[in-house]
């Protein structure tokens, strides 16, 4: 039973992971993003999911700096942007993320989107960089299954993670059943919906009847499911009620009823639709 923040899985290569950790997509760079983790370490967070993307990974090393935690006692994940994809421009993205984030290692570095072959050279130098130290763990964000047997099928090191869209309107379950078959880790990403979780009145049924809110009875949810789980805010009441998830258990049979929620339904982009991707971001 996962019942206090600082539980962690175990990935497949042995390294630890919390099953909670503050996401920072949108939070700005400076003020905003370093309240956000230094709240967040605060209540008990040692996680923390970034990317080359969200601009702000000095604002995260520098709270991470600023909070007096141990490096060790942390877990900083980072995620390589479409522009930097290639073998060569690999070793470049990690070495500014180190840089911005005041650090020598990562914990978890990720491939933001599948962008095709240029992924399966960015994975080659991730498996230098991981057999190097300098990325303790390695592993895929918005991977379909079909990316998933590509990727695998030409390299030596099996994702430990895949970071994917993942909330009671879309479970996308035969991707976390793939997942699980094959030991790597699923995480939610946009896990409360951006707070739309609090609108569906099933939920609001369920979570008075466990005292919690509906935002905690989904982050409780992915916790049971064996997700890995990281609800942003920059309030620090939220960030402390979204942690308020591990003195409760929610019964198998509404497990199964927020499970029924799934409508296949997005609110980011499709991981199938690389045109719309590079229209919105550019193309690499
Ligand atoms: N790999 C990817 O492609 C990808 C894509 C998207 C996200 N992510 C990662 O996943 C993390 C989480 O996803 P997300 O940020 O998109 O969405 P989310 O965590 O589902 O929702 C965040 C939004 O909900 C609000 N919120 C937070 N706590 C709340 C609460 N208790 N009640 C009501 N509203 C609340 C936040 O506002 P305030 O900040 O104003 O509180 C923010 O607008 C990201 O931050 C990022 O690290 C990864």
């Amino acid at each position: 039973m996962i019942n206090h923040i600082s539980q962690k899985v175990r990935l497949y290569n042995g390294v630890e992971m919390p099953w909670l950790g503050l996401g920072v997509h949108k939070s700005k760079e400076g003020a905003e993003v370093e309240n956000a983790v230094l709240s967040a370490i605060e209540t008990g967070y040692r996680s923390i999911d970034t990317a080359t993307l969200y601009a702000n990974e000095s604002g995260v090393g520098k709270a991470v700096k600023a909070s007096g935690i141990a490096r060790g006692e942390l877990f900083i994940t980072t995620k390589i942007w479409n522009t930097d994809q290639g073998y060569e421009s690999t070793f470049r993205a990690v070495e500014t993320s180190l840089n911005k984030l005041q650090t020598d290692y990562l914990d978890l570095y990720l491939i933001h989107w599948s962008i095709g072959q240029r992924s399966v050279e960015t994975w080659k130098a991730m498996e230098e960089l991981y057999a190097q130290g300098k990325l303790r763990a390695i592993g895929v964000s918005n991977f379909l299954i079909s990316h998933l047997q590509s990727l695998m099928a030409q390299v030596t090191v099996k994702p430990m993670v895949n970071q994917y869209e993942f909330h009671p309107n879309l479970t996308q379950p035969a991707l976390y059943e793939f997942c699980r078959k094959h030991g790597i880790q699923s995480e939610a990403w946009r896990p409360i919906m951006k707070g739309l979780v609090n609108e569906i009145p099933l939920l609001n049924e369920m979570a008075a009847k466990y005292g919690k809110t509906p935002v905690q009875l989904v982050l409780r949810w992915d916790l049971q499911k064996g997700v890995v789980t990281i609800p942003k805010s920059v309030h620090p009441e939220r960030i402390r009620s979204n942690a308020d998830i591990f003195d409760f258990e929610i019964e198998e049979e509404d497990m199964k009823r927020i499970d029924s929620l799934d409508k296949n339904y997005r609110l980011g982009d499709d991981p199938n639709d690389l045109e719309n991707l590079f229209l919105k971001y550019g193309k690499p």
